[in-house]
């Protein structure tokens, strides 16, 4: 996701024209998107007690290189993992590393493939082993804030429709919505014009057209919304210690409405993914 802390990179892809995509490139968008939704299932019966995300990171290298596709994250920005992975107060861009995950984690997985020059953008959360309530109720609404952001996008809508709607339901469920990092304009660009913020007001912000392509990727914390950067210069966590969580998929505005690029073959749409 982008973050909304580096202004100079947001002013710029502000200013940016917003792209509206033809049918060729909708098509290129979901080879692109069903092969990081195939990752993203493959994942599903591996991300168990025991398992360091630096072996989640090398799977993913290895599945996108076996189909000529490269990790969009591999020296993005000095970034040198082909995933993040993003472990109970991790918000988002946690690095992978030799730590194993443990039983009652909470790990969000996000995987950026180029295919054919066309980027597919998507994460979910893994449960390891069993959970707790509290989180897998996070899981849950997490889920359902993204599915009722995307539900809003079609045209006549604009931006601000899939805020308001994300943000609505996961306060209502009394949680809160990260401000510091939103959705983006993708296609042959990683981060694009326009931001999509995961909170707000109908109406405002940009108006949704046909051909438009961006991510919804919000990211729901069970306490505040506030996190810090820590001095790796990437991984960001709440600042109170609280249990965050994040889902994320590629999208274009139809004729009619919206279709999702990253939607998962297997129908593995949330944990547990087993059943
Ligand atoms: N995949 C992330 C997103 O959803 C971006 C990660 S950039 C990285 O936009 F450099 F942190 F990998
Ligand atoms: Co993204
Ligand atoms: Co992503």
């Amino acid at each position: 996701m982008t973050s909304t802390l580096e202004s100079a990179a947001l002013q710029a892809r502000h200013s940016r024209q917003i792209k509206l995509y033809g049918s060729e490139d909708f098509a290129a968008m979901r080879r692109a998107g069903q092969l990081v939704a195939e990752c993203l299932d493959a994942l599903a019966p591996i991300v168990q007690p025991g398992l360091p995300t630096q072996a989640i990171d090398d799977f993913v290298l290895d599945f996108a290189l076996a189909r000529n596709a490269i990790p969009a994250t591999v020296n993005y920005k000095g970034y040198t993992k082909a995933t993040c992975t993003s472990i109970n107060h991790v918000v988002c861009h946690g690095i992978p590393g030799e730590k194993p995950l443990r039983e009652g984690d909470i790990v969000n997985i996000d995987v950026t493939f180029i295919v054919d020059g066309w980027h597919g953008d998507s994460s979910r959360m893994y449960a390891v082993g069993e959970v707790k309530r509290a989180a897998q109720r996070l899981l849950d609404v997490t889920w359902e804030a993204m599915m009722r952001g995307i539900a809003e996008v079609k045209p006549g809508n604009t931006t601000g429709h899939i805020g308001y709607a994300i943000q609505n339901f996961a306060e209502a469920e009394r949680c809160s919505v990260v401000r510091d990092f939103c959705g983006h304009g993708v296609g042959r660009l990683f981060h694009d014009a326009p931001n999509i913020l995961h909170y707000g007001s109908r109406g405002e912000g940009v108006p949704l057209r046909p051909g438009m392509i961006f991510t919804v990727e919000p990211m729901i914390n069970l306490g505040r919304p506030q996190v810090k950067i820590l001095s790796d210069g990437w991984t960001a966590v709440t600042r109170d210690r609280s249990l965050s969580a994040q889902f994320e998929h590629t999208v274009g505005v139809t004729e009619t409405g919206v279709e999702i690029f990253t939607l998962s073959p297997q129908g593995r749409h949330r944990p547990p993914y087993q059943a």
